[in-house]
């Protein structure tokens, strides 16, 4: 599912940010540009990213894909 329409961001592109380290909403903007343009995602952003990280599974969606690479800083 799609979380960000404006950048193409998915909920498997969230969980390999977790699994690079991404703990907030300001990390996810940083590496996925999340919420940085219209910013309607910020919130359905935010809850994914919650789920996520206290998901017993994490990072093993982003394992999944390892050919996504997150954007520079
Ligand atoms: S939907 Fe994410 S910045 Fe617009």
């Amino acid at each position: 599912m799609y979380v960000c329409v404006c950048n193409a961001v998915t909920e498997r592109h969230i969980a390999q940010a977790v699994q690079q380290g991404a703990r907030q909403l300001k990390d996810l903007r940083r590496a996925l540009r999340v919420s940085a343009d219209c910013g309607r995602c910020a919130r359905c952003a935010h809850q994914c990213l919650q789920a996520t990280l206290t998901s017993p599974d994490l990072g093993r969606a982003a394992a999944r894909f390892p050919s996504l690479m997150l954007a520079e800083a």
